[in-house]
């Protein structure tokens, strides 16, 4: 995954990298790195394990305007100080974002010239082939280099011969270039400079640009120079260190989240228009995503079957792109990514183009690569979300099906009743916050526990797979979601008094059976956690902690559910002593496969 930086101009190219890299930092934290030429045509490269206010500290004092660095999510080696990023060889030093898929082959013949390798990386394999070619011309070198790697790859590379310039590759990988006042910016997400530019260029496949402080100049894979479009990006900048945990924060601000995205799609009238026009030309409807928009599209699916009565699939995005779907161009595949840069979502959404397939996209990030293959981009107005763990941004992905259920539906009735309880969402949510402490408590009183169990039926089986999900990732807990029906089928095994299992119970006409369920539970000593609505279920089963949700109607009441089930996520890994914005081995955005 990584991020990647660059910076030419008149500001000291350290200041900028540093804190570009803070703000890529959700991409991968494994190690971080930065080069820098000093004035003099000397590289300085400085690089090591660990996040990149470690590296902020090592590079204090280091001059010059034209650099480049890299915060990385370890693909092809150890996060170790020598696998870190920039990679040298011989007059090239550059950093790589993305997996180069035929780096043993390219290591192998390069080796067979004698040519010496010091990492375990796949991108130090660019490096040396770079090196390799090089007779004077980068972009020349960069058009063989093109042609040789396989995989994906975004580039940002110095060359000794030329002090003043930094060099950009684009296949697969996103990158970006800002365009300020004699000076430019580098950049995996144009997040990392919206403080200083919103004019931007977005680099396409088999892109090769030439950066200084004047611009850029753009080739094509052969060399051929091309046309440059400056963009306007449409980010907002936040402060990397403004608040003492960013998961949290994202929680607190589910209420505006939705707010803004309801606002946003019902206040689009030709939006709204598109939706009608796009669904009503096809006549199957897939849905795909992985993690936690893949859970959105769960909830997505449950929304359309029940408001339009129409059948849809769901598939994991990362299995979509390797089976042969069923779809042609009388389908409709809704890809939901709040990144819009996670590559086995944009894998499917090319796969689904080249079936003839219509693609919504529901995605946080406007100008994310995946919007440039969508028929139509519904845009979830969460704001960043910047925590690995997703939050706000799952809440307005369910929103925005249940809005484009509304503008599908001809039931006149129910659609003024969505729309108003979609109008109370914010008041809803902001009033489930207030269960924040006693979910703390029981973050104290369970964080030992080695196992827990979420379960549900229906859409809150598809909320109990959110639930574990979050768990899993911030807290290290092993956990799993079941729909409460199936325990019986197996699961019921793994059940004694150390177990927790907590039930979602928002569905009015199947809550007793989850309830029979938790009684099968505590029959065999396990403790158990309610989350409904509904006062009667403390009734109906004696259980260990109730959390009592404000009521509202079923297709709602996920929404307000899954905010304890995030609170006690983001609590137990806090307990545990985790930093729930950077559990280990993840990162936000999953921009390799
Ligand atoms: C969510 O908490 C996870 N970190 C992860 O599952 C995430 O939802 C998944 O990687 C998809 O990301 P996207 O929405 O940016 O495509
Ligand atoms: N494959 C490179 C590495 O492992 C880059 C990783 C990435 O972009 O995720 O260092």
């Amino acid at each position: 995954m990584c991020g990647i930086v660059g910076y030419i101009g008149k500001r000291r190219a350290r200041d900028y990298i540093i804190q570009g890299l803070k703000i890529l930092e959700y991409r991968g934290y494994d190690s971080a790195g930065l080069a820098v030429f000093d004035g003099c045509g000397k590289i300085n490269c400085i690089k090591r394990a660990g996040y990149v206010s470690q590296l902020e500290s090592a590079t204090i004092g280091t001059e010059g305007n034209c650099g480049i660095g890299h915060t990385r999510w370890a693909t092809h080696g150890a996060p170790s100080d020598v696998n870190s990023h920039p990679h040298t060889c011989g007059k090239f030093t550059l950093v790589h974002n993305g997996i180069i898929e035929n780096f043993v082959s390219i290591k192998s013949q390069l080796a067979n010239k004698g040519k010496r390798f010091l990492t375990q990386t796949d991108s130090e394999a660019i490096a040396v082939f770079l090196d390799d070619v090089y007779d004077g011309d980068v972009i020349k070198a960069l058009s063989a280099a093109l042609k040789k790697l396989k995989g994906s790859f975004a580039l940002a590379i110095l060359c000794k011969d030329f002090p003043d310039k930094i060099f950009v590759v684009k296949k697969q990988s996103p990158l970006v270039v800002g365009i300020g006042d004699a000076e430019c910016f580098v950049a995996s997400d144009c997040m990392a400079f919206s403080q200083y530019t919103d004019k931007a260029v977005y680099l396409k496949d088999n892109e090769i640009g030439e950066v200084s402080s004047q611009g850029i100049k753009l080739f094509d894979g052969n060399g051929n120079r091309k046309a440059v479009k400056i963009e306007k990006t449409a980010t907002e900048y936040f402060a990397p260190a403004d608040c003492k945990s960013f998961m949290y924060k994202e929680i607190y601000e589910i209420p505006k989240a939705v707010q803004y995205t309801a606002e946003e799609f019902f206040a689009n009238d030709e939006k709204k228009l598109g939706v009608v026009d796009i669904f009503s030309k096809n006549d199957k409807v897939v849905m795909i995503g992985c993690g936690t928009a893949y859970n959105a599209c769960l909830v997505g699916k449950n929304i359309f079957e029940t408001v339009l009565r129409v059948p849809v699939e769901v598939e994991l995005a990362s299995e979509f792109r390797y089976k042969n779907p069923i779809i042609d161009d009388k389908t409709v595949v809704v890809a939901v990514s709040q990144s819009g840069e996670t590559a086995d979502t944009i894998a499917g959404v090319r796969l689904a183009k080249s079936k003839g397939a219509d693609v919504v996209v529901i995605t946080n990030v406007a100008h994310s690569s995946i919007t440039r293959y969508a028929d139509m981009v519904l845009h979830t107005k969460a704001g960043a979300e910047v925590a690995v763990a997703a939050t706000k941004s799952y809440l307005t992905q369910i929103l925005l099906f249940l809005c484009v259920a509304t503008v599908l539906s001809d039931d006149l009735k129910s659609v003024a009743a969505i729309k108003k309880e979609i109008e109370s969402l914010p008041q809803l949510t902001q009033k489930t916050l207030a269960l924040d402490e006693q979910v703390h408590k029981l973050a104290k009183e369970f964080c030992k526990k080695q196992s827990v169990f979420f379960i549900g039926r229906g859409l809150d089986y598809a909320l109990a797979l959110e639930g574990t999900l979050k768990l899993k990732e911030v807290s290290y807990i092993h956990s799993e979601g079941f729909a409460s029906g199936e325990l019986k089928h197996g699961t019921l095994a793994l059940i004694d008094k150390n177990a927790l299992v907590i039930a979602v119970v928002t569905q009015r006409h199947v809550a007793e059976k989850t309830c029979n369920a938790l009684h099968e539970v505590q029959a065999r000593g396990g403790k158990v956690v309610i989350i409904t609505p509904f006062e009667k279920a403390k009734n109906d089963v004696e259980c260990d902690a109730f959390l009592q949700l404000p009521s509202s109607s079923g297709l709602i009441a996920p929404m307000s559910a899954i905010i304890p089930l995030q609170l006690f996520a983001y609590y137990m890994s806090i307990e545990r002593g985790i930093n729930p914005d950077k559990p280990r081995n993840l990162a936000k955005s999953v921009t390799v496969e």
